[in-house]
């Protein structure tokens, strides 16, 4: 099986593509792109343009996501990599070669190492399972013996090996998508690219291709390029994310730091289906400005948010502790949930502390809000005041 499936192949691949490897190449990535702009040109001469100062690299070995809104380029991204679409200004390089520099034979070499599964499957009705992954290896003139034995080693390491003989139409999505993954394994690339490989899936499939695509990523020390617009996809397998909009990175890192304190507005705006936003009942009871009354309690509303900068789960004993006051006064959690992402708790958690405001708070009643938001901090990585209830 090890010998099947060498990924190290491609680094130590044929002196022609050897001659052409850039010094300045970080020995460590798989991919680099390294300035990157991509114009299309429309027929009457309009240009559009879907990238622009792209400079992205991939670690040999880690699952790095894109993610970003309809458009915003991805695709032409990926198509970068196996030379699909070339660049107009800047330069990818896949460990070291530049793809520019390739002639078609390099082209074909190429692309014989990098992967590349799709959304809907691309498979051929006609053929069985055998057939459709046998296929790149015919047309490359391959033994059918040997031809066999791969096809079979991959069947098994896509768990289909029942479905050997069975039709496409006979097959369910994830099964339809593990023989894609299959077929794009057959050369042994050391690089898969996955655009929009599980959106087509239900969430339990998508799971499951998830897994196979972590397990294959860590067995046969695949790089893993991915292309998506589910958020809980990049939290779940990613290691690194880059967020795209139009056309530009706009943000890039390991996903628990992108996703634990992300920074630009499109990042934010994509992250919206995973953030806990505050239920509707409670927003309209929320009211920016306290308006505490001497004699009465009021409760205060805290944002408390765990970014994954350190690993430590949320120590609510302490929390509760740092926000409470005086007997009588309490502290509940109103809203929220923490999430694990690569070891890292991150998430949200929204906290009332009932305070009592005697007379002579007025004044001082901001400043006792500022200390306990102060000594909040000791215990999450960001807190701030939502509001009074
Ligand atoms: N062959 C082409 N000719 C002209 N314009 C193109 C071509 N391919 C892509 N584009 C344009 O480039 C931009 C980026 O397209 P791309 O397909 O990379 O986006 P995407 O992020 O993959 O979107 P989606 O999430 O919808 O798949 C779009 O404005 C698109 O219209
Ligand atoms: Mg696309």
């Amino acid at each position: 099986m090890n010998n099947l499936f060498n990924a190290a192949r491609f680094i130590e691949d044929g002196p022609a593509l050897a001659a052409k490897r850039t010094p300045h190449d970080d020995a460590s990535h798989a991919v680099v792109f390294d300035d990157v702009g991509k114009v299309f040109g429309g027929r009457r001469g309009e240009r559009s343009v879907a990238l622009s100062k792209v400079q992205l690299s991939v670690r040999r070995g880690e699952i790095f996501g894109i993610i970003g809104r309809s458009g915003a380029g991805k695709s032409t991204l990926l198509r970068l990599v196996n030379g699909l679409e070339k660049p107009t200004s800047g330069a990818v390089r896949v460990n070291g070669v530049s793809v520019g520099a390739l002639d078609e034979r390099g082209l074909v070499a190429l692309r014989r190492r990098i992967g590349m599964v799709f959304q809907h499957f691309n498979l051929l009705s006609a053929k069985t399972v055998h057939e459709n992954i046998a296929l790149p290896l015919k047309i490359a003139g391959v033994p059918k013996p040997a031809i066999d034995t791969k096809v079979d080693a991959l069947l098994e390491l896509v768990g289909l090996s029942a479905k050997r003989d069975a039709y496409p139409a006979s097959l369910s999505g994830g099964q339809k998508q593990r023989v894609g993954i299959a077929r794009a394994l057959v050369h042994d690339p050391g690089i898969l690219l996955c655009d929009e490989a599980t959106s087509a899936l239900d969430p339990e499939t998508t799971q499951s291709i998830l897994a196979l695509l972590r397990d294959i990523n860590q067995r046969l020390g695949l790089t893993i390029v991915l292309i998506t617009h589910e958020m809980e996809v990049i939290r779940e397998v990613c290691d690194t994310v880059a967020v795209i909009e139009k056309g530009e990175v706009v943000e890039a890192g390991p996903v628990w730091r992108v996703f634990g304190a992300p920074r630009h507005d499109a990042t934010r705006a994509l992250l919206r289906t995973l953030v806990h936003d505050l239920p509707a009942d409670l927003a309209a009871r929320v009211k920016p400005l306290r308006d505490a009354v001497p004699g009465e309690t009021t409760q205060v509303l805290f944002d408390i948010r765990y970014t994954g900068a350190n690993q430590n789960e949320p120590d609510l004993a302490a929390l509760s502790a740092a926000l409470g006051g005086a007997p009588g006064e309490g502290v509940s959690f109103v809203h929220g949930g923490i999430d694990r992402i690569q070891g890292h708790a991150q998430g949200r958690l929204v906290v009332a502390a009932r305070l009592s405001v005697t007379e002579r708070d007025a004044g001082s009643f901001d400043r006792r809000v500022a200390s306990l938001v102060e000594s909040a901090r000791h215990h999450a990585n960001h807190v701030e005041v939502l509001g009074y209830v």
